[in-house]
């Protein structure tokens, strides 16, 4: 970027009036008194190449990419990290001096960054993790968990042939189970974690039943509307520990602030509120 310039920053979807990241993004920026501005972008699919390669030239140091142009701002980009190669979609565009596109996927390191500070006393080594859902947001969990070392993962998605593909991409450590046998393996998991819309404001409930969880569990849900979910509600009074889905979404926006306006923003209470009003 040229001297003197003021770093631009944005969220790209289709839609994206619900994005969080403006307020998230903007909160910071206020917060560091530094110069810059994050704008909510709302590019239709046809259009996002177009707009993607005219931004930096607009003086955009970089962007992120929501639905539903996560996997086609991977391929557009011309480099693009090992974690979002492997998850298969970007969620954070860094674009260089000359114009090029950097891609990245900061939801897995979201994701274990939320874990690790809502549940400290949780190692990776603990044992067994129990993961529902095999969408997005499954890939960057599995992603996250097995380069933590997880030893063992047992996937289950209502369409079984879903959680087989994402086993043959993740790994042997991953054993997929049946949607309907999902409440038989929640008594061997050390950790929990909801990937599904279900629980979400306005969707349907997540019925697995509950009864096997243990009380030094960790159980989380990335759904965050409500912030506490069912789920999160039977784990709580079950003895386990709870870590809602915010965090993640707080956490994954900190690789790019960093990288776009040049200081590690800090994820703490203030913000939390902030994104919540
Ligand atoms: P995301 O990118 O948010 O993960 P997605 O790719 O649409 O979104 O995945 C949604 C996940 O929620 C999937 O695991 C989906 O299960 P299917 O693969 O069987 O569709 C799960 N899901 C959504 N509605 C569901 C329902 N009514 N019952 C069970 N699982 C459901």
């Amino acid at each position: 970027m040229s001297e003197g310039r003021i770093p631009l920053a944005g969220v790209i979807g289709h839609p994206v009036a619900h994005s969080k990241s403006p307020t998230l993004h903007g909160h910071w920026l206020k917060s560091y008194g530094l110069a810059g501005h994050y704008i909510p972008m709302d590019v239709a699919p046809d259009d996002l190449e177009v707009v993607l390669r005219s931004l930096p030239k607009a003086g955009f140091v970089g962007a992120n990419v929501t639905v539903p142009h996560k996997e086609a701002a991977l391929r557009l980009a011309d480099n693009v990290s090992d974690r979002a190669q492997k998850i298969g979609a970007a969620n954070t565009l860094v674009f260089r001096e000359d114009g090029a596109i950097h891609a990245d996927n900061t939801d897995g390191y979201g994701f274990m960054e939320n874990l690790r500070s809502g549940a400290p006393d949780w190692t990776p080594g603990d044992g067994p993790a129990v993961v529902f859902g095999a969408g997005g947001a499954a890939r960057a969990v599995l992603q996250a968990l097995v380069e933590a070392g997880v030893p063992k993962i047992m996937l289950t998605n209502r369409t079984r042939t879903r959680a087989d593909k994402l086993k043959d991409e993740f790994g042997q450590t991953i054993t997929v189970v049946d949607w309907v046998q999902a409440g038989n393996v929640i008594e061997d998991a050390e950790l929990v974690v909801n990937t599904t819309s279900l629980g979400m404001q306005g969707q349907l409930e997540l019925r697995v039943p509950l009864d096997g969880l243990q009380p030094g569990a960790v159980v989380t849900d990335l759904v965050y509307a409500p912030l506490k979910t069912h789920l999160l509600q039977t784990a709580e009074e079950a003895g386990c520990t709870v870590v809602d889905g915010l965090g993640m979404l707080l956490h994954q926006a900190v690789p790019g602030f960093e990288s776009w306006f040049g200081v590690r923003p800090e994820v703490n209470l203030d913000l939390r509120a902030a994104v919540l009003s």
